[in-house]
């Protein structure tokens, strides 16, 4: 395999994150708030879809570059019809080592089995409270919290490796990060929190609204004793603590106190074949259309390369209370995450 191509700032490509559909069954209010992703909403036509075999040969074009990990993700990916037959198709090229799934498990408990026959390694399971009222809030949709409760054990069961991801919204849920964290220790699952971003431009964000990493950890180790652990992979997102006496691991993942953008090597691509090369691009490359015009797959290897090469993105290093509400960014569902 070659080297892994590089960008401006020298980062390789090695993760590709690869929305499958822009529709959830959720409306979580920083995410696809219900008022403006309502029965009007236009979301993407099925025939926009990129088709599996052109999301493989993508994936495969990239593992030529250095891509190492595959992160399947939406809208809510379980929506995807069949999903499992695309792992199966991803696992089979040569340099993949890491298929992923981020998901809010309600359709694990139907598909938790498959998809780990298929491939797939690991989910991460979005959950943002362990209280009823509280999660059935900020999910728009009343769900309870059980059907997603069952899905991460059918996950677990299924031999899926499971982490559990809580966007901290100051004031809507911080109230959760100790029965949260109490919740999940004690099964020995990993939980990430996460500090509320300004992705998108529906989600009203305010930076009074984060909670900081700095406030997690002391929250933490005033109910338990956290210490830090050492970075797994180079530019790894979160944060990883143990608990003290413990095996169990949490998280945090700072994108605005403490941002990552140094050591990025993740590409996007959206439902539609959009190549992104940040989660705040105001602009994406129709991949597709290129695709679908190449005389050859090597012609469509080499332009992600030229695409990578000169990719200076660094949004969360230079965010700031104007850019963060000035500029026009694509919404969280369409790039997923
Ligand atoms: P692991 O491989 O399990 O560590 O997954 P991950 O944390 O990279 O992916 P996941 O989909 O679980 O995302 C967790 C949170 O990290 C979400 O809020 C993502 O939007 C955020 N995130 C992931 N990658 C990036 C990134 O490149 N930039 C920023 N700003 N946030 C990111
Ligand atoms: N800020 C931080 N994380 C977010 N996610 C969705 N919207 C936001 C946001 N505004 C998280 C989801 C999911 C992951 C892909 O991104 O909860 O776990
Ligand atoms: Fe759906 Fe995940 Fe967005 Fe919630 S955060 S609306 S579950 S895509
Ligand atoms: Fe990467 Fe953009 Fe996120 Fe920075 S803000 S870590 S460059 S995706």
């Amino acid at each position: 395999m070659a080297d892994p191509i590089r960008d401006v700032f020298s980062r390789p490509l090695k993760d590709i994150r690869i929305s499958v559909t822009d529709q959830c069954n959720f409306r979580c209010s920083y995410c696809m708030p219900a008022e403006i992703f309502g029965p009007d909403f236009a979301f993407l036509p099925k025939e926009a879809y990129l088709s599996f075999d052109e999301i493989h040969q993508l994936v495969g074009s990239m593992a030529e570059l250095g891509v190492e990990k595959v992160r399947l993700t939406g809208g809510e990916p379980l929506l995807r019809k069949d999903l499992h037959l695309l792992i199966e198709k991803l696992y089979e090229i040569d340099g993949i080592k890491d298929i992923a799934l981020t998901t809010n498990a309600m359709m694990l408990p139907k598909y938790a089995e498959k998809l780990k026959a298929a491939g797939l390694q690991r989910v991460n399971v979005s959950m943002d409270a362990i209280d009823e009222d509280v999660f059935k809030k900020m999910n728009g949709r009343s769900v309870s919290t059980k059907p997603v409760l069952k899905g991460i054990d059918a996950a677990v069961n299924a031999g899926l490796e499971v982490k559990i991801n809580m966007v901290v919204q100051k004031g809507v849920n911080d109230d959760q990060i100790i029965p949260m964290a109490s919740y999940f220790k004690e099964r020995n699952i990993t939980l990430r929190f996460i500090e509320f971003m300004d992705v998108g431009s529906t989600n009203g964000w305010k930076l009074s609204s984060v909670v900081t990493k700095k406030e997690i950890v002391s929250l933490l180790n005033e109910k338990f004793e956290v210490y830090p652990l050492e970075e797994a992979y180079y530019g790894e997102v979160a944060s990883r603590y143990r608990y003290a006496g413990t095996s169990s691991e949490v998280g945090v993942i700072s994108s605005v106190s403490d941002s990552f953008c140094s050591t990025c090597t993740r590409a996007r691509i959206s439902a539609d074949g959009r190549f992104y090369t940040c989660l705040f691009a105001t602009e994406g490359f129709d991949l597709k259309t290129f695709m679908r015009n190449a005389s050859s797959l090597e012609e469509v290897t080499k332009e992600i390369s030229i695409l990578w090469n000169k990719r200076k993105d660094r949004y969360s290093d230079e965010r700031t209370e104007e850019t963060a509400k000035n500029r026009k960014k694509i919404e969280m569902s369409y790039i997923g995450g």
